[in-house]
């Protein structure tokens, strides 16, 4: 387990420095464009009371805001909350609220939410088990745990290399589930797994830097293991390719929804 108080200095650290940039149409598009396909999979109700954990802007908050009755996003990072904050002012949502916390100890009663929803976060997280627990503990029964984010590969040597690779991008990128993995965990915990479903996302290799703000030398770092695997070298695992002269690279994206008996 990573230290934690250090990987919360790292989260904080990467998220203050993308918050400005964070909702840039160019930068985000492959958070926006997978958008309306989460959104329709969690299934939101007009009575749903919607916990959006690691919400980041809350993208996916307030997507659902206008579809159910009411949103908290939590995040660790201020300056992330702040620019949400913005964000749903100027579009005039009101049923959104915005809260600091931590996921590991998440500051909701029990059974609080009907709908518990967290993206791309798990692979920031010290430790996953404490907050999925968390997401469990203040669903109600019958209510719904949505949980999307990167998945690796379930080879060990290619999921450490993916890692690296992701980590040097973004050094508070920690470890992703491998594919599959996340459905055992939902079940050991008394939950029962009603959609567990993987998607290739190709993505442009200098728009994922720009978005991250990666530091010139950990972004030219990046291409190069890129360029060696084209060469025939070690593969990262993320399936590099060249499209009219740009480098591309794929990420696997796993959905899984849980229901509270
Ligand atoms: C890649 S962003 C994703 C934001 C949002 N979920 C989305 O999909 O647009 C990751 C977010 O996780 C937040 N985060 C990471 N670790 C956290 C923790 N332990 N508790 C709360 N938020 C955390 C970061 O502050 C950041 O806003």
């Amino acid at each position: 387990m990573a230290d934690e108080q250090e990987q919360r200095r790292r989260v904080r650290d990467a998220f203050t420095r993308q918050a400005a940039t964070f909702e840039d149409q160019q930068l985000n598009q492959a958070f926006t464009s997978g958008l309306p396909r989460l959104l329709a999979v969690a299934e939101p109700r007009r009575d749903d009371t919607c916990l959006e954990v690691a919400a980041g802007t809350s993208l996916v908050g307030r997507g659902l805001a206008e579809q159910v009755a009411h949103v908290v996003a939590l995040d660790a990072t201020p300056a992330m909350l702040w620019e949400g904050r913005r964000q749903a002012d100027q579009a005039g949502i009101r049923n959104l609220a915005f809260v600091l916390g931590d996921a590991a100890r998440l500051p909701c009663r029990a059974a609080a939410f009907s709908l518990v929803v967290t993206r791309f976060s798990l692979h920031h997280f010290a430790d996953p088990v404490g907050p999925l627990r968390e997401l469990i503990r203040v669903c109600r029964s019958g209510g719904r745990v949505v949980v999307q984010d990167l998945a690796s590969s379930t080879d060990p040597d290619l999921a450490r290399r993916q890692d690296e690779v992701e980590r040097l991008r973004d050094p508070s990128h920690l470890r992703m589930t491998p594919a599959g993995g996340l459905r055992g965990q939902l079940e050991d915990a008394g939950m029962r797994v009603t959609l567990a479903d993987t998607v290739p996302v190709v993505r442009p290799v200098g728009q994922w830097l720009r978005q991250a703000l990666t530091e010139p030398d950990a972004a030219a770092a990046v291409i190069e293991r890129f360029e060696q695997e084209l060469a025939g070298g070690e593969p990262t695992g993320l399936r590099p390719r060249r499209r009219d002269g740009e480098l591309w690279f794929e990420q696997t994206w796993e959905t899984t929804i849980a229901v509270k008996p």
